[in-house]
């Protein structure tokens, strides 16, 4: 959840690590901090608490320069956000290192290197990593030496980046469940936690791979695999994205994501429509044989990618007739699962690296389920790698903390999942498929139309400003959609906003509604708008002020005490993915006149790698 960048070059690397924090901030951003070999040879360090701004205008006041360097910006989990525990740590003066990911039994290291005299300096997990390294180093003498000898000491998750004065010719990197990926330069190279962040220096990347142990030279790279052995790692090149750091003409990265999503759902339905049916080899070979085996679908993902895979429940089970279970991954991963007979077992994440959704990717290995499907915006990840089949939305990067062209991309690859099974299992009438396969062509313009209503719903967000309590209510799949709308709200405006099913209201929630609590709801056009009315009625009748987002043809009028906008008309499997629109677009607004910080909301972080 943390960035890491490192570099070893001929020139001065504190801007390129400087801008690489800059990029990866969205990762994390509780305070930054590098440590650069100086000219005389001596590894200086300098941290601060907050953002990389503030290291930045530190680091020009400073002028701290060199040629080998590693930096990070910190998402806290082991000590509180403050300068003490802002890495890298350092062990002596000479060694130090930066940390991605959680160390376990770090109590019990501290333990044994305070008995052996070390001496603590942070309330961090990192910073056993360091002085475990400078003990090695003390009897070893060579720095890859002793990184082989303290890795399998350190249980847990970890990235690390490790530099030393006394080898000032290598930068170190390790891997186990937080990713690490090396950028190759000409005479230079760089590392990091995410590509993203070294776009600016290089596109040629190699990635490391779970266990990897990498000696990173000016001008040679030597990678060791788990077993201990010297491996070759393939070099990436990457083309795609290059935009994805520049927030162009757009206030925040949030806003900037929300306008992409027209393009970004027709190319994540490119290569993947034929004539009047879906590609179902789009999922891999022998997809479509494997789909007609399917009896059960088991979803499993975090945060805005559950609220898709909840949404998908209902399409599965409605079009494609497949029944359907859908669970949080950290509960998933620590219960025992009745698995069905020819269950697909899916993950859902936009980064591929989500610690939860990894892990029960790997518990339902064994668990008897036919095959796993990843549906995820990162070619190269983790959960792709494990999975059996991909499916990739082609989001682009995601900057933003808050997922939104995430989430309606996932929308579009579930979509085509429900509709490859429904024709390999010969259960979706084939004139449905078609029909929905002409609606998914006209989506990316539908989207735009409701981005155009984008004035509108700023000015209903205006309302919300004051505000302290929200409900969103929806029914079918459109009450996922109010969960994912609730948590948008939440998670950027701070507002606390709860969703239900709206016949769920009378129930319990209604006792909140009154004239400080909007309701906000998303009404398509379907057969329950009319029970929605009803619903609608009964927080009229307790004050509740409502915000209706509706299909023109769903027959709801404005009047008092009801903000209605006009959806544009849209079959009611798609209305989904449309109605997510003005939902975001309504957050985003809200946020903006409170004045939080929309792309980097406080306490979250984008990425959630550790447990
Ligand atoms: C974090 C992010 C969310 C995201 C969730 C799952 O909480 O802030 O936006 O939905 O992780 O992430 P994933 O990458 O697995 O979709």
């Amino acid at each position: 959840m943390c960035g890491i960048v490192g570099a070893i070059a001929e020139r001065n690397i504190s801007p390129i690590l400087l801008e690489g924090l800059k990029r990866l901030e969205y990762r994390g951003y509780d305070s930054a901090g590098v440590a650069v070999l100086d000219a005389q040879g001596q590894l200086k360090r300098l941290r601060r608490n907050g953002k990389v701004a503030e290291l930045d205008q530190a680091l020009r006041v400073n002028g701290l320069g060199g040629r080998l360097g590693i930096a990070h910006t910190r998402w806290a989990t082991h000590g509180a956000p403050s300068e003490r525990n802002a890495h890298p740590h350092f062990s002596g003066d000479g060694l130090a290192v930066v940390h991605n990911g959680i160390i376990e039994n770090h109590e019990a290291l501290r333990r044994e290197l305070a008995a052996l005299g070390y001496v603590f300096t942070s309330d961090t997990d990192t910073e056993v990593i360091v002085h475990l390294l400078h003990h090695k180093l003390s009897t070893l003498g060579d720095l890859t030496a002793a990184l082989k000898a303290a890795i399998p000491e350190l249980h847990g998750a970890y990235g690390l980046a490790v530099v030393s004065a006394a080898q000032p010719d290598r930068l170190l990197a390790a891997r186990s469940g937080s990713p690490l990926v090396i950028g190759l330069g000409l005479g230079e190279n760089f590392l990091a936690s995410d590509q993203l962040a070294l776009r600016q220096v290089t596109d040629r990347f190699v990635y490391l791979e779970e266990g990897d142990i990498a000696e990173i030279r000016r001008d040679s790279l030597q990678i060791w695999n788990l077993a201990g052995e010297a491996v070759q790692r393939e070099t990436v090149q990457y083309h795609e994205g290059a935009e994805a750091a520049d927030k162009g003409e757009y206030r925040h990265f949030m806003l900037k994501e929300i306008h992409e999503q027209p393009r970004v759902v027709r190319r994540t339905l490119e290569g993947r429509l034929g004539d009047g049916q879906v590609l179902v080899e789009a999922f891999g070979p022998g997809a479509a044989e494997l789909f007609a085996r399917v009896r059960n679908v088991q979803i499993v993902a975090c945060g805005t990618s559950y609220h898709a895979g909840m949404v998908a429940r209902y399409w599965l089970e409605e079009l494609a007739g497949v029944p359907c279970q859908v669970e949080v991954a950290s509960e998933f991963r620590y219960r025992k699962v009745a698995v069905q007979p020819d269950s697909l077992f899916v993950s859902i994440s936009q980064s591929g690296e989500t610690a939860d959704t990894l892990a029960a990717l790997r518990n339902a290995r064994d668990a008897g389920y036919l095959a796993s499907l990843a549906i995820c915006n990162v070619a190269i990840s983790s959960l792709v790698r494990e999975s059996d089949l991909t499916l990739l939305t082609q989001a682009g990067p995601e900057i933003g903390v808050a997922s939104t062209k995430a989430f309606t991309t996932q929308l579009v690859a579930l979509m085509l999942l429900t509709l490859s099974l429904g024709q390999a299992r010969a259960t979706l009438d084939r004139g449905v498929e078609a029909e929905l396969v002409s609606e998914l062509r006209c989506l990316p313009t539908r989207l735009g139309e409701a981005l155009a209503m984008d004035a509108v719903i700023e000015q209903v967000a205006e309302f919300f400003a004051d505000k302290h309590h929200t409900l969103f209510l929806g029914r079918g799949a459109q009450y996922p959609v109010a969960m994912e709308g609730a948590l948008k709200l939440k998670e950027i405006s701070y507002i606390h906003a709860e969703a239900y099913p709206a016949g769920e209201l009378k129930h319990g929630p209604l006792a909140l509604v009154d004239s400080d609590m909007p309701v906000v709801t998303v009404a398509p056009n379907n057969e329950l708008v009319e029970k929605l009315k009803s619903n609608l009625q009964e927080v009229r009748a307790r004050g509740g002020e409502l915000i209706v987002f509706a299909d023109v043809r769903a027959g709801l009028e404005n009047g008092e005490g009801i903000r209605l906008v006009n959806m544009p008309h849209i079959s009611d499997a798609l209305a989904p993915i449309l109605y997510t629109i003005p939902l975001q677009l309504l957050s985003y607004h809200v946020a903006v006149f409170k004045g939080t910080d929309v792309d980097q909301p406080r306490n979250l972080a984008k990425s959630v790698t550790v447990e």
